[in-house]
């Protein structure tokens, strides 16, 4: 499996998915970069998350808070204290740090040595903001999106003019300094996530804690998740984040076991009851109707978009020996076909003049290219034999390959071909934006 792994890897980079970040410095501290088709695929899970929230659910609006804030919302949040630290242990003779729950012997994996007690270590990352040094304060880079939404409650309240239950959806980068970061982009000390915070009446927290969860799984299997990959699994109440009464974890059968892609929390009236307190601000929410005021609970659905991009690549990485076509020869080679939801796949057509040695053919394929470029986002290759082009195409899953050739001189029209079925259809080229549009959207 962990071969598997290594594969997907190999392919992100070889593609132009994913790079390590400032490699040609040996990389830095577990971060990575999203390449030319890694940031399409990674819009494209923002857009359907983005889109799954606000469009299709009701009472629901967007946010987008700066990155860096108050220290005093780090300290209102608990995450300044025990509550956000893990709890590592020190080799003595390497000095290497590793999570205490991740270690199984008492030993120190790298070296042999021995290892310290464990201790709690904070993953806020700190910074200085101001232009002289000596009096700039000291803030963090946020460890968790929500906490923007929290302090802009009363704001998003009043000036959208909402009621008690509504939601506030927000995509962001978040930072931790996780002390073992690992398997690729699972666990990266720079992550971004896609947080939906849902504002209730503490009765009704459960009935919304479980919508959500249902909800949220549907979301993962409608853009091409098996049900089978997906599991919950309830966070017991010792290993809970400090802020929650609830938790449950989303797991996905990555190739490396099954892991958390997605926290659900019920989250109680922490956020609001604290920041209340350390800002001197009375958050509580007033019923006008029941002449009730109280702090709403929240129920958050908390995303990773970084592992989610790995849940998706993982699911849709096949390998097929000997190839897929009938019409030629098995050959050694093992083909490689990424069948990515269309919504999410990072090239939707790719136009390919079958010779490129034929100026006709090749002016023609440029003119059809132009043509689609401001429509779907559209890749022109005339270097290869078609076969060739194909697999490449199919490799990163681009849904449809659009070949001109010879008929098409006479006839304005060209085959386009499906990445899962290999099916080939002639359609002119005057057809050709209103039918991939019809195809991309079914
Ligand atoms: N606001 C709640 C919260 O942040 P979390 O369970 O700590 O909850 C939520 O994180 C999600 O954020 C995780 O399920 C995961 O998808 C993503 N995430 C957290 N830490 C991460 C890391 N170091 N690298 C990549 N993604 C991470």
């Amino acid at each position: 499996m962990a071969d598997l792994m290594s594969k997907i890897i190999s392919l992100a980079k070889r593609r132009g998915f994913i790079f390590l970040s400032s490699e040609i410095y040996g990389g830095f501290g577990s971060c990575y970069d999203f390449g030319p088709l890694g940031v399409e695929m990674k819009n494209n899970i923002k857009k359907a998350w983005w889109e799954e929230m606000i469009k299709n659910h009701e009472d629901m609006v967007g946010l987008d808070a700066a990155i860096l804030m108050s220290s005093k919302v780090w300290q209102a949040s608990g995450h300044l204290t025990a509550g956000f630290a893990d709890l590592l242990v020190e080799c003595k003779s390497c000095h290497k740090r590793f999570r205490a729950d991740e270690i199984k012997i008492k030993k120190c994996p790298e070296c042999g040595g021995q290892l310290t007690e464990p201790r709690k270590f904070n993953l806020m990352m700190r910074t200085l903001v101001g232009p002289v040094e000596e009096e700039a304060s000291t803030t963090y880079l946020r460890a968790e999106t929500c906490q923007g939404i929290y302090v802009n409650f009363e704001n998003i309240l009043n000036s959208m003019r909402l009621k008690i239950p509504f939601g506030v959806a927000q995509i962001g980068k978040a930072f931790r300094n996780e002390i073992t970061p690992g398997d690729f982009i699972y666990r990266t000390r720079e992550f971004e996530q896609m947080e939906m915070q849902w504002f209730c009446h503490p009765k009704e927290a459960k009935k919304y804690f479980d919508y959500w969860t249902k909800e949220r799984l549907k979301w993962y299997e409608n853009l091409g998740i098996k049900k089978e990959n997906l599991r919950i699994k309830e966070v017991p109440a010792k290993e809970r984040p400090h802020y929650a009464r609830q938790a449950l974890d989303l797991e996905y059968k990555f190739p490396f076991g099954w892991k958390e892609i997605e926290g659900i929390h019920n989250r109680g009236d922490w956020d609001l009851s604290n920041h209340s307190k350390y800002s001197g601000k009375d958050l509580r929410y007033y019923d006008e109707e029941t002449k009730e005021k109280y702090f709403p609970y929240i129920i958050e659905t908390s995303g990773g978009v970084d592992r989610s991009f790995l849940a998706f690549l993982s699911e849709a990485y096949q390998e097929i020996p000997g190839g897929r076509t009938k019409t030629t020869k098995p050959t050694k080679e093992i083909e490689i076909l990424l069948k990515l939801h269309k919504a999410l796949a990072p090239i939707k057509v790719a136009v390919l003049p079958l010779v490129r040695n034929k100026p006709k053919i090749v002016k023609k394929a440029k003119e059809v290219y132009q043509l689609l470029k401001p429509h779907f986002v559209c890749q022109y290759d005339e270097l290869g034999s078609i076969g060739r082009r194909y697999r490449r195409m199919d490799e990163v899953g681009t849904i449809y390959c659009l070949t001109v050739d010879f008929e098409s001189l006479e006839k304005e029209d060209l085959t386009v071909r499906d990445r899962d079925t290999m099916a080939q259809e002639r359609v002119e080229i005057k057809d050709l934006i209103k039918v991939l549009k019809e195809k991309l959207e079914n």
